[in-house]
């Protein structure tokens, strides 16, 4: 039978979730409901994807199998309390940046499974990498479940708890370093005598196009960029601004810093 779930929070990522699952032509939209306060977000949400909508999880939560928690982290508590009581069986399912698996048990109890996961904004576009880490209570079909739903989405991975700081500075936090690097190419375009349009379009479609090609080949990228560079010619003569600059090394600090803040955010 085709499982029953519910959103609690109607925000950016339950409607880009929303979006991959029912493209994906394996749910449909009588299968989910979203407990959302915002009465825009309800309309919203029900006329974009003809799904059920309430304010309440008390009636929404009872009648699923999966409660998927797309809340902000600063509420997640106060959801949880309200959760607690109306919870059976179901399999829970948080997207929130820097919650433990512990935190949840603290609330719910150590008996409800819980999957915790990391997506990436590019989940908007369908293009996202998500990681799930589950707790002891959460066995194999319902995980391999967890992580098609997010493969409507983008690609997913299996981790470790402890290693979800380390997802946060990458793939979580990665978007931001390569939109800044987009920017900056763009910049360089516009320096050079491009208009900003004509410079994001190429800029953008070169860093699609390069990333799609890691992908297609599966070659390691400095093998890649070994075949970009001839001698004597362009390319190698930006990289070695790149590499006198510290670019590599600048890249690879920013995905420590995040890891390190993701890690510090968890004690608090
Ligand atoms: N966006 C990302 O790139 C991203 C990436 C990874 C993880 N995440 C995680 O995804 C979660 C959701 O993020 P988001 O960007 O989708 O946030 P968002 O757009 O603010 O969505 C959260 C939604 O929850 C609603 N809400 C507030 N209180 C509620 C309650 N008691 N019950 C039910 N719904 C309630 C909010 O309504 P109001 O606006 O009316 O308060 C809002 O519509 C966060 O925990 C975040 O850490 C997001």
């Amino acid at each position: 039978m085709a499982k029953t779930i519910v959103f609690v929070g109607g925000g950016q990522m339950a409607e880009a979730l929303l979006k991959g699952l029912l493209q994906s032509g394996e749910y449909t939209a009588e299968q989910f409901e979203v407990v959302e306060p915002s009465a825009a977000r309800r309309t919203h949400l029900e006329t974009a994807f003809q799904v059920s909508t309430t304010v309440s999880v008390s009636t929404a939560v009872p009648r699923a199998q999966v409660v998927i928690l797309a809340v902000k982290p600063q509420i997640m508590a106060d959801v949880l309390h309200d959760l607690k009581p109306v919870l059976t069986d179901q399999l829970v399912i948080s997207i929130a940046a820097g919650l433990s698996l512990s935190f949840y048990a603290a609330i719910l109890g150590k008996m409800v499974p819980v999957v915790r996961v990391m997506p990436n904004i590019p989940a908007l576009v369908q293009e996202g990498a998500s990681a799930l880490a589950r707790n002891d209570q959460v066995g194999k079909e319902d995980l391999a479940f967890a992580a098609s739903l997010f493969g409507t989405v983008g690609s997913t991975s299996i981790v470790e708890e402890k290693q979800m700081d380390a997802v946060t500075g990458l793939s979580g936090s990665g978007p931001a370093y390569v939109f800044a690097f987009i920017e900056a190419l763009i910049d360089g375009g516009i320096k050079s005598g491009f208009s900003h349009q004509a410079a994001a379009e190429l800029a953008v479609q070169t860093v699609l196009g390069a990333a799609r090609l890691v992908q297609a080949t599966g070659e390691h990228p400095a093998v890649l960029r070994g075949r970009v560079c001839s001698p004597g010619g362009t390319a190698i003569s930006g990289l070695h601004v790149l590499a006198k600059n510290g670019f590599h090394g600048i890249v690879m600090d920013a995905v420590e810093a995040a890891v390190q803040r993701s890690i510090q955010l968890g004690r608090c």
